[in-house]
C-alpha cells in the first residue's frame, strides 16, 4: 500500500436503488403491524437494512455478465461445471453437492449424520445450524473458548474451538458424535475468527478419535484475511493459499454462498467421503434437485462462480474488514459496549451491557433492535435470547449473551450511510435508561426469532 490512510471502497456504483426515507410516525406505525419483530417489517419501510449480511450484498458487473451465460439444461449445465470449478479452485473436496442455500446443505448432512442420542461439537452453531442438528433429534453442543463468551476481551481469534473441551467430549462420547464442526468467522459469537492453529489442534483431535472435520464455512474469505494480518507468519501468504490450507484440515463443508459466495442465493455441501455423499445426493434429489444444479438456477451457478474468484482479492477483504472496524471503532470511542475486537462482517452491540435494568428473560436485545429502527429506520438483529433462549424441552433460559448484530451488506453502503448509523445508535445509547423490555405474545416452535410477536411490557394491551 502507499501512504494514503483512508480505505476507499475499492469500486464504483454502476447502478443506484432509491432508499426510501420515512418518518418516526410512520415507522412506530409500522412497528405495531409488525408485533415489534423487525423481520415482519416490509423493507421498503427500512432505511439501512443491517438485518443481516446474507445474501444482500451487490452483486459486480461481472457476476451480472456471469448471469447472462447462465445455461438453463436440466443435467450437466455448463454453469455446473463453472460452479464446480471455482469451489474446487478453493476446497479440496471431491464430492460438492448444490444447495438453494446453506441451511439445504445442513438439513441434508443432519439428515443423514444425526438423531437422537447423537451429539455435534460446534465452536459456535449459527442458529439454522443449532436447528437442523435438534430438528434430527441430535444434541448441538458449543465448544467456544471463554474468551468467546466474553464481549469486552481482546482476543486475536475469538472464534477458536476450546480444544481441551473438545477433546474431553469426545474422550467421554466419541460414539455418539458424528461430525465436528467448526464455523469460520464465529458468526453467532461475534463474527470472530478461528486461527489455522486452532483449526491445526482441532485436525489433531478429530484425527485422535477418528471423527470427520467439518467447516461451516460461509465466511471462510473474511477468515483468511483475519488469518493474513492477526496470525504469525501468515502476513506474506496470499489469501487463496490460507484458504487452501483451511480447506485442507478439513473433510467437509456446508457453505452459503450468500456471504463469501457474494451471491444473492446460494449454498453447498462438500466432503471427501463417497458413501456419505451418496447418501447425501439421494436427500438432494428428493428436496432440492439433480445433482448438478440442486437448488439453484444456471445463472445462479454463474455468479456464484465469478464471486468466489472476487471474495479472494486482498483490496476487497482489505476494505471489507476496515469498514466493519470503521463502525465498530467509532462506537467504541463513544463508549458504546460491543463485542470486541469488531468482527468481520458485523459489528454487535452488547445490549446486556447497554440496558441493565432489562432482565435477559425480557429480550434486551429486542428493546435495543426496535428502538435502534424507530429512532432512525435502521434495522438490526437480535442474537441473544429471543434467539437461543427456547430450548426443545420447551423450557427458556437466558442465551450467553444479549447482543445485537449490525450486519453489513457486501459492497452495498458508503461511508455516510455509516456515518449515519453511528449518529444513531449513538443517541439511542444515550438514552438506554429510558427504554424497556418486551414480552412475546406469540411464537413458534423453532427459530422464533424469526415470525414470534412481541408486545412493550408495560404497555397497554389492546
Ligand atoms: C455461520 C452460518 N451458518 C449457516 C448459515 C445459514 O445459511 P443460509 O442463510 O444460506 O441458509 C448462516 C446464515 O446466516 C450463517 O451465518
Amino acid at each position: 500500500m502507499d501512504r494514503w490512510q483512508t480505505i476507499i471502497e475499492p469500486f464504483r456504483i454502476h447502478a443506484v436503488e432509491p432508499i426510501r426515507m420515512t418518518t418516526a410516525a410512520e415507522r412506530e406505525r409500522s412497528l405495531e403491524a409488525a408485533g415489534w419483530n423487525l423481520f415482519n417489517l416490509h423493507a421498503d419501510d427500512v432505511l439501512i437494512d443491517l438485518l443481516t449480511d446474507s445474501g444482500t450484498g451487490a452483486m459486480s458487473r461481472d457476476q451480472w455478465a456471469a448471469v447472462q451465460h447462465g445455461d438453463e439444461s436440466y443435467a450437466g449445465s455448463p454453469s455446473w461445471y463453472a460452479f464446480l470449478d471455482a469451489v474446487r479452485n478453493l476446497f479440496p473436496f471431491p464430492h460438492v453437492i448444490p444447495t438453494h442455500q446453506g441451511r439445504a446443505a445442513e438439513k441434508i448432512l443432519f439428515s443423514v449424520v444425526g438423531g437422537r442420542g447423537r451429539i455435534v461439537p460446534n465452536n459456535t452453531h449459527f442458529d439454522t445450524t443449532r436447528a437442523n442438528v435438534e430438528w434430527s433429534g441430535a444434541e448441538a453442543v458449543d465448544l467456544v473458548i471463554p474468551e468467546g463468551h466474553e464481549p469486552a476481551t481482546i482476543h486475536p481469534f475469538k472464534g477458536n474451538m476450546d480444544v481441551a473441551a473438545l477433546e474431553a467430549l469426545l474422550a467421554e462420547r466419541a460414539a455418539d458424535v458424528p461430525v465436528v464442526f467448526v464455523t469460520i468467522t464465529n458468526n453467532s459469537g461475534g463474527g470472530q475468527p478461528v486461527s489455522l492453529e486452532n483449526l491445526r489442534q482441532v485436525r489433531a483431535v478429530c484425527d485422535r478419535y477418528a471423527k470427520p472435520l467439518f467447516l461451516d464455512g460461509c465466511r471462510f474469505a473474511e477468515n483468511a484475511w483475519f488469518i493474513k494480518t492477526r496470525e504469525q507468519g501468515q502476513a506474506d501468504r496470499p489469501i487463496v493459499d490460507i484458504v487452501r490450507e483451511i480447506g485442507s484440515l478439513a473433510n467437509g463443508m456446508t457453505m452459503s454462498a450468500k456471504k463469501d459466495g457474494l451471491a444473492n442465493i446460494g449454498g453447498w455441501l462438500a466432503m471427501d467421503d463417497d458413501a456419505l455423499a451418496a447418501q447425501c445426493r439421494n436427500l438432494l434429489i428428493l428436496t432440492e434437485g439433480f445433482l448438478t444444479y440442486g437448488g439453484l438456477a444456471g445463472r445462479d451457478l454463474e455468479a456464484i462462480a465469478q464471486g468466489l474468484r472476487e471474495v479472494v482479492s486482498e483490496d476487497y477483504l482489505r476494505y471489507r474488514i476496515r469498514s466493519t472496524a470503521y463502525l465498530g471503532d467509532a462506537l467504541d470511542d463513544a463508549g458504546v459496549p460491543l463485542v470486541k475486537p469488531i468482527g468481520g462482517h458485523a459489528v454487535y452491540l452488547d445490549a446486556r451491557a447497554l440496558l441493565p435494568h432489562i432482565a435477559p428473560l425480557e429480550y434486551p436485545g429486542q428493546s435495543l433492535a426496535v428502538e435502534l429502527y424507530r429512532a432512525g429506520g435502521i434495522r438490526g438483529c437480535e442474537i441473544g435470547t429471543v434467539m437461543f433462549g427456547r430450548h426443545p424441552d420447551g423450557t427458556e433460559s437466558p442465551a450467553a449473551m444479549d447482543l445485537v448484530r449490525l450486519a453489513i451488506p457486501r459492497r452495498t453502503y458508503t461511508q455516510s450511510h455509516i456515518d449515519y448509523v453511528i449518529e444513531v445508535v449513538r443517541d439511542v445509547a444515550a438514552r438506554g435508561p429510558d427504554l424497556r423490555g418486551y414480552r412475546i405474545v406469540d411464537e413458534p416452535p423453532a427459530l422464533r426469532h424469526f415470525t414470534a410477536t412481541f408486545a412493550p411490557i408495560g404497555a397497554h394491551a389492546r
